[in-house]
């Protein structure tokens, strides 16, 4: 038995923000921006916007586009890197906000490969006949790492910010430019069809790597988990070297994709779509170029979100259903990449 997609659905918030905006902050540039990372605009919740609550419309279109009700969801997975508080988890706040009654809510945290981590434990959850429908979320809000002005970043204020802060924003731009906020989510069900659904997911994590991307501030490592110094120094901006996980991206991202192909006895040439993590548009070009892939065999929105972590696989299917017109047998696969490391990829047969 495989755990099928029934519904999608996505939210990303009001505040549209592009390159120009960004370089009011910071020394950058839309040229340098679009060249290196092929991001145009991303969107940044308000500031009283949290993970969970850009969870909810994005569950709820999921659900209208599944005909599922709201009382028949009997599990949520909730994915997320940037959890509404230190705790409890994003999962219980979005549960109540939904209104789906005492369903219980895990929270997991595998950064880019959040997603994936959430579609394995779906299937297994779908697969073992524990659960019949679940909704797994994807939801990002990376603002609380960014340390701009944010009325000059939302044009509130069409001011330059003062010098001072100006440097300081500027030596984290190699990072802060990469990411958007947005929230996905999957109304997942068991398949009627044994060769339809879920038919593989398979993860990795390599800690020896965990030092390449994240965030020294936060938790149980310092004492407090914050201070006034870490905000002051920049701690609280995640670090990224960003040479080194461009590297690892265009490598596992392509083995795991072939990897998980050949374990299931199939191709590059049976693949109709590939959905990968959108952290930066050349390493998805150069993934593409690896394993020899059409345009229309790959799907990228990055250009209109930039990174949106866990909430980036979601999204990208949901508008890679329209866009890709995708037809029941198409066979999609999923990669992602994330700090961590996890990686991974999964098989869908629509
Ligand atoms: N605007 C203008 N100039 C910049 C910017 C910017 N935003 N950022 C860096 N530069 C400058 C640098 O200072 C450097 O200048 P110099 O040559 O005078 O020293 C120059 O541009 C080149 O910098 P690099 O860091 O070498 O640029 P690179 O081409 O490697 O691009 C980038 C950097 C975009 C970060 C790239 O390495 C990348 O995308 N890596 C992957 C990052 C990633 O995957 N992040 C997501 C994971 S996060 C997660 O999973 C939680």
């Amino acid at each position: 038995m495989h755990a099928k997609v029934l519904g999608t659905g996505m939210y990303v918030p009001a505040n549209k923000v592009d390159n120009h905006r960004l370089s009011k902050v910071m020394d950058t540039s839309d040229e340098w921006i679009q060249q290196r990372t092929g991001i145009v605009t991303r969107h940044f919740a308000d500031l009283d916007q949290a993970s969970s609550d850009l969870a909810v419309p994005a569950a709820e279109m999921a659900l209208e586009d599944a005909g599922v009700d709201r009382k028949d969801i009997d599990y949520v997975i909730f994915a997320t890197m940037t959890p509404d508080f230190y705790f409890p988890g994003s999962g219980s706040l979005f549960q109540h906000k939904l209104g789906l009654g005492r369903v219980p809510c895990l929270d997991i945290r595998q950064q880019c490969a959040g997603f994936l981590y959430g579609m394995q434990l779906a299937d297994a959850l779908i697969a073992s006949g524990q659960r019949k429908n679940l909704l797994l979320v994807g939801a990002e809000v990376h603002g609380g790492f960014m340390p701009w002005s944010w009325d000059v970043v939302f044009g509130t204020s069409d001011n330059k910010v003062g010098e001072e802060e100006f440097e300081r924003n500027t030596r984290f731009r190699d990072r802060t430019v990469l990411f958007g906020d947005g929230a996905g989510a999957f109304v997942i069900s068991k398949s009627d069809e044994s060769d339809r659904g879920l038919l593989d997911v398979a993860v990795h994590t390599d800690g020896a790597f965990s030092d390449k991307m994240w965030v020294n501030a936060g938790g149980s490592a310092r004492k407090p988990y914050f201070d006034p110094e870490m905000h002051d120094n920049g701690d609280i901006v995640p670090i990224v070297e960003g040479r080194e996980v461009f590297k690892a991206a265009v490598t596992l991202m392509p083995e795991a994709a072939e990897s998980i192909l050949k374990k299931n006895g199939l191709t590059l040439d049976d693949l109709d779509l590939l959905i990968m993590h959108q952290a930066n548009l050349r390493i998805n070009e150069a993934v593409q170029k690896r394993l020899g892939l059409p345009d229309d065999k790959v799907y990228n929105n990055i250009q209109r979100y930039g990174n949106t972590t866990a909430a980036t696989l979601p999204m990208a299917f949901h508008e890679a259903r329209t866009a890709r017109d995708l037809k029941p047998g198409s066979l999609v696969c999923f990669v992602a990449v994330g700090s961590g490391l996890n990686w991974g990829a999964a098989l869908y047969r629509c």
